[in-house]
This record gives C-alpha cells, structure tokens and sequence, in this order.
C-alpha cells in the first residue's frame, strides 16, 4: 500500500497539534508543521488562555526553544535519547519545523510507543521489555533532571539498541510549556522528580496494560502484583 500523503509528502505520523512527514529532501530528517493555529482566538478568552499555557499557540516554535534549552543541560551519557530540532524552515507547504528523523535498523520512521500500543504488542514479553524500556527511559530523564513532563505514548518512540528495545523523546514541548497556572514542579527539584516518576509509572502500567482509571486520576491495578 502506498503510504499517506500530506501536500505530496509521505506522512511518518499525526500527533494532536501537528503532523509530521518525511522530509522531501534528506531520508535523515522529517518537517513538522502545525495543523491548528490557536492563537487567533481571543473571542474565548479561556480556550485562548489554555492554549498559551499549554505552549501550543506555537508548537514548532515551543519544541524549538525547548530543544534549545534541553541540549546544554544534558549530560551527553545517551545523546540518542531526544530527537533533535533543527530549525524552522520555510517550504512550499508553509513553515515547518525541521527535526532530525528517529529510525529504525531499516531506515523506515521508527513507530511511536502509542502506535505500538494501538496495533497491539504481540504478546506479554514485548509488553514486558517496552515498560523496561520505560523504566531506563525514566532513569535517564532523572539523571537529567529536566522537566519533561509529557510522558504520553505519542511523545515516544521505540528503536532496538543493544538488542531490546529503547525509547527516544519526539516532542521536547513540555519543557517550556506550562500546563498549570502555578508551575510548583518547575520551581522544586524534589516536585519535578515525582512529577516525573508519577508520569512514568502511569506510562508503564499502560504499556503493561495494568492501568485502569480512578476519580482522581490513574492507578496501577494492584491485584495483579498481589499487594
Ligand atoms: N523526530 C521524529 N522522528 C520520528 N517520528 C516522529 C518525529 N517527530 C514526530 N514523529 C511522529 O509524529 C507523531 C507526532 O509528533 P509530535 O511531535 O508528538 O506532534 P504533536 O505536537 O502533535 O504532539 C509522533 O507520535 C511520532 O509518531
Ligand atoms: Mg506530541
């Protein structure tokens, strides 16, 4: 089958604000572009407000900062672990953000963890090796300690490294988008590595298919592990 096309480009995949395609001129990079603008809208004065706050009125320009910020205070240990930005470009199709595309062994645009999740894993042992790849994923952002919050499914994708396999980061946009009106997180250590650890584990119980919701959010079943 032939793979989907946007503006005559082969789409790699979708995320909520901006699709993202294999770059027309190097097989090593891929053009996002943004599908909702959402900064026009002061006639909703809190949609608009929610937007800024969430850093999508600009979502190429956001990731670009972030990936800005985020480069320097890296430690160098797993460079691989963040897909790099590159810079906004201009192209027929409108600006775009040029970003360095994470692929796998055959040079095909390596699948998102909620792709995987979608097509569903083959059986418990690749859902037992991706949440153990979230787990190292996990223990690398710690050491870090940057504030990326936005551990969803979408956000990550899987390549095979040492023979298992390995989550890279896409979107950096959640290191300078602010979700909270007071971002307490961002300002204490010890808060942005809870934040952390609660995002990961709510990661891992949805790779192992262990996540139910509750009223105040998400919680691992337990009755599996018998606690
Ligand atoms: N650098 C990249 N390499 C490989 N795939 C990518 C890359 N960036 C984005 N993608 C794919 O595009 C999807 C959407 O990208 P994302 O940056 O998360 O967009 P959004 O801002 O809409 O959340 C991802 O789930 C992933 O499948
Ligand atoms: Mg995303």
């Amino acid at each position: 089958m032939d793979p989907a096309r946007w503006n005559g480009m082969v789409v790699v995949s979708r995320g909520a604000n901006r699709i993202c395609v294999r770059d027309p001129g190097s097989p090593a990079h891929c053009l996002k572009y943004v599908l909702q603008p959402v900064d026009a809208p002061r006639s909703h004065p809190g949609h608009w407000l929610r937007a800024r706050l969430a850093g999508t009125g600009n979502a190429n320009l956001t990731e670009l900062r972030a990936w800005h910020y985020v480069c320097p205070r890296t430690d160098g240990s797993e460079p691989w672990r963040l897909a790099a930005s590159e810079a906004i470009v201009e192209t027929p199709a409108g600006p775009a953000l040029r970003c360095e595309l994470v692929r796998d062994e055959a040079g095909d645009p390596a699948p998102s963890l909620h792709q995987l999740l979608a097509s569903g894993i083959p059986d418990a042992d690749g859902r037992m090796a991706l949440a153990d790849a979230v787990v190292r994923f996990e223990a690398w952002l710690q050491r870090q300690a940057i504030p990326l919050f936005d551990l969803n499914s979408g956000n990550l994708v899987r390549i095979h490294r040492g023979g298992r396999p390995e989550l890279v980061c896409v979107d950096l946009k959640s290191v300078l988008a602010r979700k909270e009106l007071l971002p307490l997180s961002r300002w204490s250590r010890r808060l942005m590595h809870a934040k952390i650890a609660r995002r990961a584990a709510r990661l891992r119980s949805q790779v192992l298919g262990t996540q139910h919701a509750t009223r105040g959010g998400t919680a691992i079943a337990r009755h599996r592990t018998g606690h």
